[in-house]
Protein backbone atom coordinates (compact mmCIF):
# COMPACT_ATOMS: atom_id res chain seq x y z
CA UNK A 1 0.00 0.00 0.00
CA UNK A 2 1.22 3.46 -1.06
CA UNK A 3 -0.05 6.73 -1.55
CA UNK A 4 -2.60 8.01 -0.23
CA UNK A 5 -2.82 6.12 2.70
CA UNK A 6 1.17 6.59 3.46
CA UNK A 7 1.76 10.08 3.95
CA UNK A 8 5.46 10.15 5.80
CA UNK A 9 5.16 13.67 6.36
CA UNK A 10 2.15 13.27 9.21
CA UNK A 11 5.36 13.23 11.65
CA UNK A 12 7.07 15.72 10.09
CA UNK A 13 4.30 18.67 10.26
CA UNK A 14 5.44 20.39 13.55
CA UNK A 15 8.72 20.95 15.67
CA UNK A 16 7.10 18.90 18.55
CA UNK A 17 6.56 16.51 16.05
CA UNK A 18 9.84 15.94 14.65
CA UNK A 19 11.25 16.19 18.15
CA UNK A 20 9.53 12.81 19.14
CA UNK A 21 10.05 10.74 16.49
CA UNK A 22 14.20 12.05 16.10
CA UNK A 23 15.96 8.70 15.80
CA UNK A 24 19.40 10.51 16.57
CA UNK A 25 19.96 12.52 19.35
CA UNK A 26 23.32 14.93 19.84
CA UNK A 27 23.87 15.50 23.01
CA UNK A 28 26.85 17.42 24.82
CA UNK A 29 27.74 14.34 27.09
CA UNK A 30 28.79 12.69 23.14
CA UNK A 31 31.67 15.14 23.02
CA UNK A 32 35.31 15.37 23.31
CA UNK A 33 37.27 19.12 23.20
CA UNK A 34 40.71 18.92 21.75
CA UNK A 35 43.47 21.31 24.02
CA UNK A 36 46.92 22.01 22.87
CA UNK A 37 49.14 23.20 25.17
CA UNK A 38 52.67 25.21 24.12
CA UNK A 39 55.56 26.32 26.68
CA UNK A 40 55.25 29.93 29.05
CA UNK A 41 52.66 31.57 30.99
CA UNK A 42 49.86 33.75 30.08
CA UNK A 43 50.26 32.42 26.16
CA UNK A 44 47.14 32.44 24.01
CA UNK A 45 48.35 32.58 20.53
CA UNK A 46 45.29 32.09 17.69
CA UNK A 47 45.96 29.04 15.16
CA UNK A 48 44.86 30.36 12.31
CA UNK A 49 44.14 27.61 10.16
CA UNK A 50 41.55 26.99 12.78
CA UNK A 51 39.43 29.97 13.71
CA UNK A 52 38.34 29.96 17.85
CA UNK A 53 40.95 27.57 18.58
CA UNK A 54 44.36 28.48 20.14
CA UNK A 55 47.80 27.27 21.13
CA UNK A 56 47.74 27.58 25.20
CA UNK A 57 50.52 27.39 27.94
CA UNK A 58 49.65 25.32 30.90
CA UNK A 59 47.71 28.21 33.12
CA UNK A 60 45.40 29.21 30.18
CA UNK A 61 44.60 25.36 29.05
CA UNK A 62 43.12 25.56 32.86
CA UNK A 63 41.05 28.49 32.29
CA UNK A 64 39.48 26.75 28.81
CA UNK A 65 39.48 23.43 30.61
CA UNK A 66 37.38 24.83 33.31
CA UNK A 67 35.14 26.71 30.58
CA UNK A 68 35.03 23.60 28.49
CA UNK A 69 33.40 21.45 31.65
CA UNK A 70 30.97 24.49 32.49
CA UNK A 71 29.79 24.15 29.20
CA UNK A 72 28.78 20.62 29.68
CA UNK A 73 31.40 19.05 27.80
CA UNK A 74 32.25 16.01 29.73
CA UNK A 75 35.98 15.26 28.15
CA UNK A 76 38.79 16.66 27.02
CA UNK A 77 41.55 15.41 24.77
CA UNK A 78 44.79 17.09 25.19
CA UNK A 79 48.00 17.40 23.08
CA UNK A 80 51.34 18.56 23.61
CA UNK A 81 53.82 20.68 22.00
CA UNK A 82 57.24 20.88 23.76
CA UNK A 83 59.61 23.17 22.62
CA UNK A 84 62.64 20.74 23.18
CA UNK A 85 62.22 18.02 20.36
CA UNK A 86 64.65 14.80 19.48
CA UNK A 87 65.12 12.00 18.01
CA UNK A 88 64.32 10.08 21.40
CA UNK A 89 61.43 12.22 22.26
CA UNK A 90 62.15 12.83 25.30
CA UNK A 91 59.84 15.54 26.24
CA UNK A 92 56.78 12.95 26.18
CA UNK A 93 58.66 10.37 28.53
CA UNK A 94 59.70 13.15 31.12
CA UNK A 95 57.81 13.79 34.03
CA UNK A 96 58.44 17.11 34.86
CA UNK A 97 57.64 17.71 30.77
CA UNK A 98 55.16 20.27 29.05
CA UNK A 99 52.24 17.54 28.40
CA UNK A 100 52.51 15.79 31.90
CA UNK A 101 52.52 19.09 33.41
CA UNK A 102 49.00 19.89 31.71
CA UNK A 103 47.80 17.03 33.11
CA UNK A 104 48.31 17.20 36.10
CA UNK A 105 47.47 21.35 36.39
CA UNK A 106 44.03 20.19 34.57
CA UNK A 107 43.47 17.25 36.56
CA UNK A 108 43.94 19.45 39.63
CA UNK A 109 41.53 22.36 38.68
CA UNK A 110 39.08 19.96 37.09
CA UNK A 111 38.66 16.61 38.93
CA UNK A 112 35.60 15.46 37.26
CA UNK A 113 36.56 16.78 34.09
CA UNK A 114 37.98 13.66 32.11
CA UNK A 115 41.17 13.94 30.69
CA UNK A 116 42.65 12.26 27.66
CA UNK A 117 45.97 12.41 26.54
CA UNK A 118 47.31 11.64 22.75
CA UNK A 119 50.00 9.35 23.34
CA UNK A 120 52.65 10.32 20.13
CA UNK A 121 55.78 10.83 18.92
CA UNK A 122 55.13 13.67 16.55
CA UNK A 123 55.42 16.73 19.02
CA UNK A 124 58.04 15.41 20.51
CA UNK A 125 60.33 14.55 17.91
CA UNK A 126 62.84 16.57 15.80
CA UNK A 127 61.56 14.53 12.53
CA UNK A 128 57.95 15.22 13.35
CA UNK A 129 57.32 11.41 12.50
CA UNK A 130 54.87 9.24 14.72
CA UNK A 131 57.84 6.72 15.62
CA UNK A 132 61.40 6.82 15.65
CA UNK A 133 62.95 6.92 12.50
CA UNK A 134 66.14 4.88 11.10
CA UNK A 135 69.05 5.74 8.90
CA UNK A 136 67.43 5.73 5.42
CA UNK A 137 63.96 6.86 6.70
CA UNK A 138 62.41 3.84 7.91
CA UNK A 139 60.20 3.41 10.71
CA UNK A 140 61.39 1.15 13.35
CA UNK A 141 58.17 -0.28 14.49
CA UNK A 142 58.94 -2.09 17.18
CA UNK A 143 61.63 0.11 19.31
CA UNK A 144 58.75 3.09 19.08
CA UNK A 145 55.87 0.83 20.77
CA UNK A 146 58.17 0.78 23.75
CA UNK A 147 58.94 4.41 23.68
CA UNK A 148 55.02 5.00 23.31
CA UNK A 149 54.23 2.36 26.13
CA UNK A 150 56.45 4.98 28.35
CA UNK A 151 55.08 8.03 26.82
CA UNK A 152 51.59 6.27 28.11
CA UNK A 153 52.93 5.41 31.30
CA UNK A 154 54.07 9.00 31.97
CA UNK A 155 50.71 10.49 31.67
CA UNK A 156 49.16 7.46 32.94
CA UNK A 157 50.77 8.69 35.94
CA UNK A 158 50.49 12.58 35.89
CA UNK A 159 47.24 11.76 36.04
CA UNK A 160 45.30 11.49 32.58
CA UNK A 161 41.82 9.35 32.69
CA UNK A 162 43.05 7.52 29.94
CA UNK A 163 45.96 7.47 27.23
CA UNK A 164 45.06 7.74 23.80
CA UNK A 165 47.83 6.66 21.28
CA UNK A 166 47.21 7.68 17.68
CA UNK A 167 50.68 7.14 16.19
CA UNK A 168 49.10 4.01 14.65
CA UNK A 169 52.25 1.43 14.64
CA UNK A 170 51.61 -2.31 15.16
CA UNK A 171 51.19 -3.34 18.04
CA UNK A 172 51.14 -0.62 20.43
CA UNK A 173 47.93 -1.63 22.87
CA UNK A 174 49.53 -4.19 23.88
CA UNK A 175 52.98 -2.69 24.67
CA UNK A 176 50.71 0.03 26.20
CA UNK A 177 48.31 -2.00 28.31
CA UNK A 178 51.73 -4.39 29.34
CA UNK A 179 53.50 -1.40 30.38
CA UNK A 180 50.66 0.29 32.76
CA UNK A 181 49.51 -3.10 34.57
CA UNK A 182 53.36 -3.89 35.12
CA UNK A 183 53.43 -0.32 36.74
CA UNK A 184 50.51 -0.71 38.50
CA UNK A 185 48.11 1.25 36.57
CA UNK A 186 45.52 -1.33 35.64
CA UNK A 187 42.75 1.08 35.80
CA UNK A 188 43.84 3.51 33.24
CA UNK A 189 42.03 2.49 29.48
CA UNK A 190 43.24 3.08 26.57
CA UNK A 191 41.15 4.66 23.98
CA UNK A 192 42.98 3.35 20.57
CA UNK A 193 43.36 5.90 17.43
CA UNK A 194 42.36 2.23 15.67
CA UNK A 195 41.20 3.49 12.19
CA UNK A 196 43.65 6.79 11.87
CA UNK A 197 43.69 7.67 8.07
CA UNK A 198 46.52 9.16 6.30
CA UNK A 199 44.30 12.13 5.70
CA UNK A 200 44.38 15.38 4.05
CA UNK A 201 42.40 16.86 6.48
CA UNK A 202 44.73 16.49 9.32
CA UNK A 203 46.65 19.78 7.47
CA UNK A 204 45.03 22.58 10.13
CA UNK A 205 46.03 20.60 12.66
CA UNK A 206 49.56 20.04 12.22
CA UNK A 207 50.27 23.99 12.67
CA UNK A 208 48.37 23.33 15.93
CA UNK A 209 50.07 20.68 17.40
CA UNK A 210 53.78 21.47 15.39
CA UNK A 211 53.97 17.68 14.08
CA UNK A 212 54.21 18.24 10.37
CA UNK A 213 56.72 15.59 9.36
CA UNK A 214 59.84 17.15 8.40
CA UNK A 215 60.89 15.04 5.51
CA UNK A 216 58.27 12.06 3.91
CA UNK A 217 54.84 11.44 4.89
CA UNK A 218 52.98 8.98 7.21
CA UNK A 219 51.65 6.37 4.57
CA UNK A 220 53.52 3.97 5.92
CA UNK A 221 51.91 3.94 8.99
CA UNK A 222 48.60 5.85 8.95
CA UNK A 223 45.58 4.09 6.74
CA UNK A 224 44.65 4.08 2.83
CA UNK A 225 41.85 6.00 2.47
CA UNK A 226 40.57 3.45 0.17
CA UNK A 227 40.66 0.54 2.74
CA UNK A 228 37.39 -0.31 5.09
CA UNK A 229 37.93 -4.15 5.57
CA UNK A 230 41.60 -3.37 6.72
CA UNK A 231 40.01 -0.49 8.94
CA UNK A 232 38.01 -3.34 10.32
CA UNK A 233 41.04 -5.70 10.97
CA UNK A 234 42.72 -2.84 12.65
CA UNK A 235 40.27 -2.04 14.52
CA UNK A 236 39.46 -5.90 15.74
CA UNK A 237 43.54 -5.97 16.60
CA UNK A 238 43.45 -3.04 18.91
CA UNK A 239 40.17 -4.50 20.48
CA UNK A 240 41.88 -7.80 21.09
CA UNK A 241 45.10 -5.97 22.28
CA UNK A 242 43.01 -4.48 25.31
CA UNK A 243 41.77 -1.23 23.68
CA UNK A 244 38.85 -0.04 25.84
CA UNK A 245 37.72 2.40 23.40
CA UNK A 246 38.15 2.53 19.37
CA UNK A 247 38.56 5.62 17.31
CA UNK A 248 37.47 6.27 13.88
CA UNK A 249 39.56 8.89 12.19
CA UNK A 250 38.91 11.55 10.23
CA UNK A 251 34.98 10.99 10.63
CA UNK A 252 32.87 12.72 8.04
CA UNK A 253 34.31 11.17 5.10
CA UNK A 254 34.51 7.78 6.61
CA UNK A 255 31.29 7.56 7.88
CA UNK A 256 30.80 3.68 6.54
CA UNK A 257 33.26 2.86 7.94
CA UNK A 258 32.10 4.08 11.46
CA UNK A 259 28.46 2.00 10.85
CA UNK A 260 30.50 -1.00 10.14
CA UNK A 261 32.97 -0.59 13.42
CA UNK A 262 30.02 0.32 15.02
CA UNK A 263 28.58 -3.33 13.76
CA UNK A 264 31.07 -5.02 14.66
CA UNK A 265 32.66 -4.33 17.98
CA UNK A 266 30.85 -4.06 21.53
CA UNK A 267 33.70 -1.63 23.01
CA UNK A 268 32.61 2.03 23.01
CA UNK A 269 33.36 3.86 19.57
CA UNK A 270 34.89 7.01 19.07
CA UNK A 271 34.96 9.01 16.13
CA UNK A 272 37.23 12.02 15.46
CA UNK A 273 35.80 15.15 13.27
CA UNK A 274 39.55 16.45 12.81
CA UNK A 275 40.72 20.08 11.99
CA UNK A 276 40.18 20.29 8.85
CA UNK A 277 36.46 19.18 8.59
CA UNK A 278 36.15 21.84 11.16
CA UNK A 279 38.41 24.51 9.16
CA UNK A 280 35.73 23.93 6.02
CA UNK A 281 33.04 24.93 7.67
CA UNK A 282 34.66 27.72 9.84
CA UNK A 283 35.87 29.31 6.70
CA UNK A 284 32.65 28.81 4.52
CA UNK A 285 30.97 30.70 7.54
CA UNK A 286 33.24 33.04 7.19
CA UNK A 287 32.24 34.02 3.43
CA UNK A 288 28.37 33.76 4.47
CA UNK A 289 28.72 30.65 2.13
CA UNK A 290 27.28 28.05 4.44
CA UNK A 291 25.26 28.44 8.11
CA UNK A 292 27.99 27.65 11.18
CA UNK A 293 25.71 26.26 13.38
CA UNK A 294 23.64 24.52 11.03
CA UNK A 295 26.44 23.04 9.28
CA UNK A 296 28.24 22.06 12.83
CA UNK A 297 25.36 20.23 14.14
CA UNK A 298 24.08 18.24 10.72
CA UNK A 299 28.14 16.74 10.29
CA UNK A 300 27.60 15.74 14.21
CA UNK A 301 24.36 14.47 14.09
CA UNK A 302 25.29 12.48 11.05
CA UNK A 303 28.35 11.45 12.99
CA UNK A 304 26.23 9.98 15.24
CA UNK A 305 23.92 8.11 13.14
CA UNK A 306 26.70 6.38 11.32
CA UNK A 307 26.96 4.81 15.03
CA UNK A 308 30.00 6.89 17.10
CA UNK A 309 28.87 6.78 20.30
CA UNK A 310 31.23 10.00 21.39
CA UNK A 311 32.63 12.40 19.02
CA UNK A 312 35.50 14.41 19.25
CA UNK A 313 35.39 17.85 18.06
CA UNK A 314 36.51 21.87 18.12
CA UNK A 315 33.21 22.75 17.70
CA UNK A 316 32.25 21.25 21.02
CA UNK A 317 31.75 23.49 23.84
CA UNK A 318 29.54 26.03 21.34
CA UNK A 319 27.54 22.71 19.89
CA UNK A 320 27.17 22.00 24.08
CA UNK A 321 25.77 25.69 24.47
CA UNK A 322 23.41 25.43 21.67
CA UNK A 323 22.21 22.25 22.70
CA UNK A 324 21.41 23.69 26.32
CA UNK A 325 19.94 27.28 24.76
C1 LIG B 1 49.28 13.06 15.45
C2 LIG B 1 47.85 13.43 15.33
C3 LIG B 1 47.26 14.06 14.23
C4 LIG B 1 45.93 14.33 14.58
C5 LIG B 1 45.74 13.83 15.87
N1 LIG B 1 46.94 13.26 16.31
C6 LIG B 1 47.84 14.52 12.97
C7 LIG B 1 48.61 13.59 12.13
O1 LIG B 1 48.51 12.38 12.23
O2 LIG B 1 49.36 14.13 11.34
C8 LIG B 1 44.94 15.03 13.72
C9 LIG B 1 43.87 15.78 14.41
C10 LIG B 1 43.19 16.79 13.58
O3 LIG B 1 43.49 17.00 12.39
O4 LIG B 1 42.29 17.45 14.13
N2 LIG B 1 49.58 11.80 15.83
Amino acid sequence: MGFPQHRPRRTRQSDAWRRLVRETRLTPEALVYPLFVVPGRAVRHAVESMPGIFQLSVDEAVKDAKAVAAAGVPAVLLFAAPAHKDGKATSATDPKGLAAQAIAAIKEACPDLILWADVCLCGATDHGHCGHVLAGGAIDNDSSIKTLAEVALNYARAGADAVAPSDMMDGRVAAIRARLDEAGLTSTPIVSYAAKFASSFYGPFREAAESAPAFGDRLSYQMDPANAREALREVLLDVEEGADLVMVKPAGPYLDVIRQVRDAVSVPVVAYQVSGEFSLIKAAAARGWIDERAAALETLTGIRRAGADLIISYFAPEVARWLRA
